[in-house]
């Protein structure tokens, strides 16, 4: 009987020994036995997000994955509600941009507990161990881009100024904001130090300038409650504005309040249609173009080998056909260094568009006078 007992007790160990080498994610409901990919972006609302997603989804799909694709309305908790129900549904690998950097703790957990590789789309996502790789543009370059076209539109080397500047960044969820302040402030702090460069209304730290939900509204309420309030009177010289929903807030406040007839130098990021058009009509100065094709393109292949049990090192990007380097010391999330593929970002003005027509992704309008994106048309 005794040894009955031991038999039937050691079969149970198997048994749960060899469930715990299996991932739960890959047990499929719909019984395929194609692999799953789960992808979070934060929000339909933003043009880029809509990019990124079809792209991830038409790369995957086409290479014989099945695609997971969610939107959550840049709420954070329902991010996570999402993603778990995701993990629940089954998924093999999560590819997520996250709405808030710090609070997908619960998901994660889930996703560590059934061995489902997480990777961190164009945002670190911090404090967890969860996460395995990173894909992103260099934030700090875009920062420092814009910055440094700051300094050279205003010729901050030789001009005797004082120059007024406001600085209008992004969410402080989104762990690149801060990355993108700290570049571009890097690149103007030694004006800002000897007084060349002003700020009128004394907001020159990134929480102070933070823009929640890196929205065009709540950009446009502050950079309208600034100019009655800091440039009454007073010239403004540029905004140096963390990215092109911002930009396009900041432009609506100007073209609405601002009664000095001056157009500032104002700075942007992702070369959204809106913004392309500004760039046209001089109501924006810059903007820096990431092009997101490439970045989904890095992500689908560091996936593709995560998803083969592979282990993507620095190698990759020998085989990659983009410009990206590998950094495991840049991006630290509290908990570790995580391994990042960072890819290039270019300055885009208005005298220099076919970079991006080049790219097959923007093309003129029949005036030749406008680009927009191919597929929004
Ligand atoms: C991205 C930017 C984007 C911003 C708002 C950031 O995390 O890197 O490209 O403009 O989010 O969506």
């Amino acid at each position: 009987m005794r040894k009955m007992i031991a038999a039937m007790l050691s079969l149970v160990m198997l048994g749960s020994l060899a469930a715990c080498g299996t991932k739960k994610g890959t047990e499929k409901k719909d019984g395929s036995g194609k692999k799953t990919v789960g992808i979070a972006m934060p929000s339909a609302k933003l043009e880029r997000w809509n990019s990124d997603g079809d792209y991830l989804r038409s790369l995957f799909e086409k290479d014989g994955y099945e695609v997971k694709l969610i939107y959550s309305d840049n709420d954070s908790t329902r991010q996570n509600n999402d993603i778990l129900g995701m993990l629940n549904e089954g998924v093999d690998l999560l590819l997520i941009a996250a709405v808030d950097s710090s609070t997908l703790t619960k998901s994660l957990e889930e996703a560590k507990a059934k061995e489902i590789p997480v990777v961190a789309y164009d945002r670190l996502i911090m404090n967890t161990n969860a996460v395995t790789y990173y894909i992103s543009f260099d934030n700090s370059e875009v920062g420092r881009m814009q910055g440094e076209f700051v300094r050279d539109a205003l010729d901050l080397e030789n001009a005797k100024g004082p120059f007024n500047i406001e600085f209008i960044s992004g969410d402080s969820a989104d762990n690149n904001a801060r990355f993108f302040f700290d570049g571009a402030y890097e690149a103007l702090k030694k004006y800002i130090n000897s007084g060349k460069l002003v700020s009128p209304s004394g907001k020159t730290t990134f929480e102070k300038t933070a823009t929640k939900d890196w929205s065009t509204e709540n950009a446009k309420t502050e950079m309208t409650r600034r100019l009655s309030a800091y440039f009454s009177g007073a010239k403004l010289d540029a905004v140096l504005c963390a990215n092109d929903s911002t930009a396009l807030g900041v432009e609506e406040a100007i073209e609405e309040s601002y009664k000095l007839k001056n157009v500032p130098v104002i700075t942007g990021q992702d070369g959204d249609n809106e913004n392309l058009k500004k760039l046209v009509d001089g109501k924006q100065s810059m903007t820096v173009f990431k092009n997101v094709r490439d970045e989904a393109s890095v992500a689908f292949e560091v996936s593709k080998r995560l998803l083969n049990d592979e282990v993507p090192t620095g190698k990759l990007v020998e085989s990659l056909a983009v410009d990206v380097k590998y950094d495991s010391e840049s991006y630290n999330n509290g908990v570790k260094y995580v391994q990042s593929y960072l890819l290039v970002p270019t300055v885009i003005t208005k005298d220099n568009l076919q970079i991006m027509v080049n790219t097959g992704l923007y093309q003129w309008d029949a005036e030749n006078k406008y680009i927009e994106s191919v597929n929004k048309q």
